[in-house]
């Protein structure tokens, strides 16, 4: 087993027009720190030259399985080395070959010669990706123990739009990170998963569930300049975002100012107040199934903000804060709500002051964690709330986190309608 820190992943790229983005995800590992050995196969050089990259991750670049590295054994060396194998761009074909376990090529013999975790980044037409055959291919990769990143929703190559994009190269970027941090037993022995397999074999569970998610923080305005606003950095909420995506969910998420990129698929609406933020949930819960408030929403707002810069004087200054309203209360209090589920962050006390603040929103699911731990981090510590008693999820990253939670949130439903 390698005994060196750093991660090393092998980045298989196939033949799809997608491969392009192959390029930046290939950067944006790097940047993190991530050893990054290239391999492609034939039909992917159509699209990306093997020199770009070489030239990105400063190691030649496997394409033939003729190609002797040590021994001529590239296809058991490479994968030996590695702590994942990640296919990105992944093409109907490579999916299918993957499934039913061909080794015609070098990236393929190198899938089924490993020892090492295998994640997939699908790219497709949407006709490709919603075919019988291919949605057959995913859930047996994924009975095998193959992690699947994304696809998304949006404008495709074709000039269509619908399911099968590729994730942005960001978000790849984030999930591999996210996964080779939490893989405990990485390198060696059967595949790690980030969820227990066959999981995320559930990629319809939410197909045609429209989910109202609010994220981040809110910036209430003293003057032209100045606010009162807290440290949310928005990550939780995005990851909830997305783990809700990956189950085939409409997302819409209202999002106080964040500096994170915008999950692919959802739609985004920015705020930036706590009444914005109000005006945009009652503008977008129409419809809606699912209600996830993991906003840190300001509890007050400045009564009278000056449009103007307040200058500094010898006087003492007095703001009057109004207090906003919650938005989570209304939502739960509508004649026919959404599933509602709020989140807390508690600074001490964290199971009694959820208990009480799940009682007084009049909510299914509460969704507890300490402030100090949750706020700003990557990783994070959840305890759920709700009629049967409560659930902890332990620390792991925050993506992580927001898959388990939306398969409580699935199961919740699920006992809900029976
Ligand atoms: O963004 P990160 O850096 O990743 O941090 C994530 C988080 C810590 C912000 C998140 O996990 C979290 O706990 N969010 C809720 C923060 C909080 O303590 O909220 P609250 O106790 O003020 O409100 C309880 C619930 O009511 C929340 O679901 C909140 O969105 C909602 N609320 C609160 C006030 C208000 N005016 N309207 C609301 O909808």
């Amino acid at each position: 087993m390698r005994q060196t820190q750093a991660k090393r992943i092998v980045l298989g790229l196939t033949g799809g027009i997608a491969a392009y983005k192959a390029a930046e995800l290939a950067r944006l590992l790097l940047k993190q720190g991530v050893e990054v050995q290239v391999a492609m196969t034939e039909a992917a050089c159509h699209f990306i030259t093997p020199a770009t990259m070489q030239a990105l991750t400063g190691r030649p670049v496997l394409v033939n399985q003729w190609d002797a590295i040590t021994n001529g054994m590239a296809h058991i060396d490479t994968s030996r080395a590695a702590d994942a194998i990640v296919v990105a761009p992944a093409t109907a074909d490579f999916i299918s070959k993957l499934a039913h376990g061909l080794a015609d090529d070098l990236l393929s013999t190198l899938c089924l010669a490993r020892v090492c975790p295998l994640l997939v980044a699908p790219a497709m037409n949407k006709q490709m990706w919603a075919h019988a055959a291919t949605q057959r291919n995913v859930v047996q990769l994924e009975r095998d123990g193959v992690t699947i990143l994304g696809p998304c929703s949006g404008v495709q190559a074709c000039g269509e739009e619908g399911m099968g994009r590729m994730l942005e190269a960001e978000e790849l970027a984030l999930d591999i990170v996210a996964f080779l941090q939490g893989s405990k037993s990485l390198n060696g022995g059967s595949p790690t998963l980030t969820l227990p397999q066959g999981e995320r074999g559930s990629i319809h569970k939410m197909d045609g569930v429209r989910i109202l998610i609010t994220a981040g923080p809110t910036y209430e305005a003293i003057d032209a300049v100045r606010g009162i606003t807290n440290r949310s950095s928005g990550k939780m909420g995005y990851a909830v975002a997305r783990a809700a995506l990956e189950l085939g969910a409409q997302v819409t998420l209202v999002s106080g100012p964040t500096a994170l990129p915008k999950p692919q698929g959802a739609q985004v609406v920015d705020v930036t107040s706590a009444a914005e933020m109000f005006e945009a949930v009652k503008q977008h819960v129409a419809g809606a199934g699912i209600f996830i408030g993991v906003a840190a929403v300001a509890d007050y707002r400045i009564a009278q903000p000056s449009t103007q810069k307040i200058k500094k004087s010898a006087d003492k200054l007095t703001l009057e804060l109004l207090p906003n309203p919650d938005i989570l209360a209304y939502v739960a209090n509508l004649p026919k709500p959404p599933f509602c589920v709020g989140f807390a962050a508690e600074s001490e006390n964290l199971h009694g002051h959820a208990k009480t603040k799940r009682k007084a929103k009049n909510i299914p699911l509460l969704v507890a964690n300490l402030a100090q731990q949750a706020i700003g981090s990557d990783e994070n510590e959840l305890i759920l709330f709700d009629d049967t008693g409560e659930h902890v999820l332990p620390r792991a990253d925050k993506l992580t986190l927001a898959r388990q939670l939306m398969q409580h949130i699935v199961m919740l439903r699920t006992n809900i309608k029976t």
